[in-house]
């Protein structure tokens, strides 16, 4: 029988934590969206995610408000009951402080036309993702091996895969791993442009992304390699990399297996080579430019474009907020149902953009099963559990030194230190938010260490 999606409410919240086993708790800046609300006044706006200039605050909307405008895009989520937000485009542009950040109190009512009312139970966001698959016979051999599947090398690396395993070997050293951890891990790392940071497959090998051009690795965020004089390092164009990844994906996918499923919702990787799968390994990466469902940006989905409801979120809320925008505005009023979007994603543990206000992005994602990679970022990150828990397994970014195991249930948010890497273990489909600042000065900041790794000094 279907588990029960569990989401949190200012009735009824549980908590998760941070179990320390070297480190110092306040790292995580843990806390509990339903919490900080009920305790806070109505309308108190409280930062419970702060990610240099951009903040996440959570505010019990009790009553009616102040009104309040901002000079740039604010995002809402209702995260429990019903609120309606009133819009007026101001008569008065200079209410707006020029260059003023964030939102300014009004003192009184603006003038000014009405442009909507009411949103519902939903937010914004999404997730999603993608890449596109072309074979290059120049990195791999034409001739399969006796298993049906081709070998393929980049550098002086060379990849090879049989029944079960893939052997990576380079000049000092060869390693192995599950090929069905393997192509979950190097579908994410193409579909996402090698993300921020390190993505390392498991203990032993992975990618730094260098924006621009990657590192493929092998023992370099692993003390005991390290110590022993066995990491080997080659750098190279994002784009060979990504054209390595994709037709390994291609040759190495069998049909009946998607990398980008749970393993409950796919077939086998393993066994001799049998046929393949495009259509999972080309899926359409989400980003939206400013917010899913907003006109011209990326669609909410439905039933009818091929996104049912997934098995483990049968009881999650279909309704959609109600808009009701004035004559003239009906393509500046947008709201959608984030929770909705979500329990119809085909994916799992893949963020995709679903609102961008300046750098700050909202990558929300469905969780089932491990996350496919350990990440290590080159920056800070926030979570902000949506529903039901994940715990993660937090580790010394450059030498896996175990920190910390955090657990995150319905309304909690953590931050990700920057010199950290983690990895996640979801019991049943959840949602998790990942918040993200993009801002391409952050890596060179926090490896100066003129910014240190805590989003937040106590
Ligand atoms: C992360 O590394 O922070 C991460 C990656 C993928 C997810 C969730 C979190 O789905
Ligand atoms: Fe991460």
């Amino acid at each position: 029988m279907a588990q029960p999606t569990r989401f949190g409410s200012l009735r009824h919240f549980e908590k998760g934590g941070v179990e320390v086993i070297k480190d110092d708790p306040r790292n995580y800046v843990f806390s509990n969206v339903f919490e900080v609300a009920s305790k806070a006044k109505p309308y108190e706006k409280v930062a419970v995610g702060k990610n240099i200039e951009y903040v996440i605050e959570a505010i019990r909307a009790e009553g009616t408000s102040g009104w309040r405008v901002a000079a740039q895009d604010e995002f809402a989520l209702v995260m429990d009951g019903e609120v309606e937000v009133r819009l007026v485009k101001p008569d008065n542009p200079s209410l707006v402080p020029p260059g003023s950040q964030g939102s300014v109190p009004l003192a009184g009512d603006p003038t000014g036309r009405p442009r909507s009312a009411r949103p519902p139970p939903g937010r914004r966001l999404r997730e999603d993702d993608a890449m596109t698959t072309d074979t290059l016979p120049e990195l791999g051999s034409i001739e399969p091996n006796q298993y049906g599947y081709r070998n393929f090398a980049l550098g002086k690396f060379t990849f090879a895969r049989d029944e079960y395993f893939v052997h990576v070997r380079w000049p000092n050293g060869t390693h192995m791993l599950p090929v069905d951890a393997f192509l979950r891990a190097i579908q994410r790392d193409v579909a996402w442009g090698f993300f921020y940071g390190i993505v390392n497959f498991d203990t032993v090998i992975g990618t730094v992304n260098h924006y621009g051009t990657v590192d493929l690795f092998a023992g370099r965020f692993n003390a005991q390699y390290r110590q022993a004089g066995l990491d080997y390092s080659e750098n190279f164009k994002s784009d060979a990399i990504s054209r390595l990844f994709e037709a390994i994906l291609a040759d190495w996918t069998n049909a009946t297996f998607d990398p980008f499923a749970s393993p409950e919702e796919t077939g086998t990787a393993f066994g001799p080579k049998n046929g393949s799968n495009k259509r999972a390994i080309t899926r359409h990466r989400v980003t939206a430019k400013r917010m899913i469902g907003a006109p011209g940006d990326e669609p909410v989905r439905t039933d009818d474009n091929g996104f049912p409801i997934n098995r483990q979120f049968t009881d999650v809320p279909q309704d959609a907020p109600e808009v009701h925008a004035e004559p003239g505005f009906e393509h500046e009023v947008v709201s959608v149902n984030l929770f909705a979007y979500l329990s119809r994603s085909d994916v799992t543990w893949n963020p995709s953009v679903v609102s961008v206000c300046k750098n700050s992005l909202y990558c929300p994602t469905t969780e089932e099963y491990i996350l496919p990679i350990i990440h290590g970022n080159d920056r800070v990150e926030w979570f902000v559990q949506l529903c039901d828990e994940i715990q993660w397994e937090v580790e010394d970014r450059d030498t896996g030194a175990v920190r910390a195991r955090v657990t995150m249930k319905a309304g909690d948010v953590a931050a990700m230190p920057a010199d950290i890497r983690h990895r996640g273990f979801s019991p049943k489909r959840s949602m998790l938010l990942v918040w993200e600042n993009a801002s391409p000065e952050l890596p060179a900041l926090y490896a100066s260490g003129k910014m240190p790794p805590a989003p937040v000094q106590f």
